[in-house]
C-alpha cells in the first residue's frame, strides 16, 4: 500500500466535489423564490428617499417610512475634509470641524487637538486658536491652560459630513437680521 496517501487524497477530493455539487443544486432550487417574509409587513420598506417635504410625517427622521414598518438604514455619511467653515445653525453653536480627526487622540495624557489649536502653536500650524472661553473656568476666571471643562473637544465640536439635511432650519444669524431692511420700508 505505498499509494495510501494518494488514495486518501483522491477520495477527499471526490467527497469535496460531491458536497459542492449538492450545495449547488440546493442553492439553485431556492433561487428565484420570492423573498421569504414578503407580505407580512416585516420586510424593510425601500425608503432611501431622504427628505419628503410635507409628507404628513410626525417624525421626519423616519424618512417617510410608516411607523409600523422599518426602513433601510441610510448610508453612512462621509466625513468631509474641505477646510471650509460652515455657518452656524443656532446661536453659540460650537463651530463644526472642517477637517478629519481620525486618530487624533484626546485622553488624560495628551490632547492632539491642542497641538495645533493652543494659542502658542497657532502660528506654526495656521490653525485658529481656541477662543478665550476655552481658558475660563466656571467662575469666569482665566486659567493658564485649557479649562478642564473644555478639554474633551469632541464633546461639543463635531466633524462635517455629507449627510443630507433631515429637518430644514430657518435660522438667521444676527448679521443677516440687522442687514435686512426694516419691515414696512420706512
Ligand atoms: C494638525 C493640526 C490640527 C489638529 C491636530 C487639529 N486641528 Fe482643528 N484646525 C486646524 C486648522 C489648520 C484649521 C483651520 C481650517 C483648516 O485649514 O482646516 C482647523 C479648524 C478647526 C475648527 C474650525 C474653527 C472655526 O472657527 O471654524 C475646529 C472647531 C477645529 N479645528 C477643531 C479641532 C478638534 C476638535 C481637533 C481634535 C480632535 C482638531 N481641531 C485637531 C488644524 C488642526
Ligand atoms: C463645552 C463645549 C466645548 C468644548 C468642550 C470645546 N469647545 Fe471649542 N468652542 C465651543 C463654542 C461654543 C465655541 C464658539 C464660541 C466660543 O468661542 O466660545 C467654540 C469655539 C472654538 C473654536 C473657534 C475659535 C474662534 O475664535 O473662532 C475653536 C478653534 C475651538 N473651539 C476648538 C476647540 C478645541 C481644540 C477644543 C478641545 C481642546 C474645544 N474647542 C473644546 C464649545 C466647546
Amino acid at each position: 500500500m505505498r499509494n495510501k496517501p494518494l488514495i486518501v487524497a483522491v477520495v477527499l477530493v471526490l467527497l469535496a466535489v460531491l458536497v459542492f455539487a449538492v450545495g449547488w443544486m440546493i442553492g439553485s432550487r431556492h433561487h428565484g423564490e420570492p423573498a421569504q417574509a414578503a407580505g407580512d409587513g416585516r420586510v424593510p420598506v425601500d425608503a432611501r428617499a431622504i427628505f419628503i417635504p410635507e409628507g404628513g410625517q410626525l417624525d421626519r427622521l423616519r424618512r417617510g417610512v410608516p411607523v409600523d414598518q422599518e426602513g433601510h438604514p441610510p448610508p453612512m455619511a462621509r466625513v468631509e475634509n474641505t477646510d471650509l467653515s460652515r455657518l452656524r445653525n443656532y446661536p453659540m453653536q460650537p463651530p463644526t470641524i472642517p477637517h478629519t480627526i481620525d486618530g487624533y487622540q484626546v485622553d488624560r495624557n495628551s490632547n492632539r487637538c491642542m497641538l495645533c489649536h493652543a494659542r502658542a502653536n497657532a502660528a506654526t500650524f495656521q490653525a485658529p486658536p481656541v477662543s478665550v472661553t476655552h481658558y475660563m473656568d466656571r467662575d469666569d476666571q482665566f486659567l493658564a491652560t485649557i479649562s478642564p471643562r473644555r478639554y474633551f473637544c469632541n464633546q461639543c465640536h463635531v466633524v462635517q459630513t455629507d449627510a443630507p439635511t433631515l429637518v430644514a432650519n430657518g435660522f438667521k444669524d444676527i448679521d443677516s437680521v440687522l442687514a435686512a431692511p426694516p419691515p414696512g420700508g420706512n
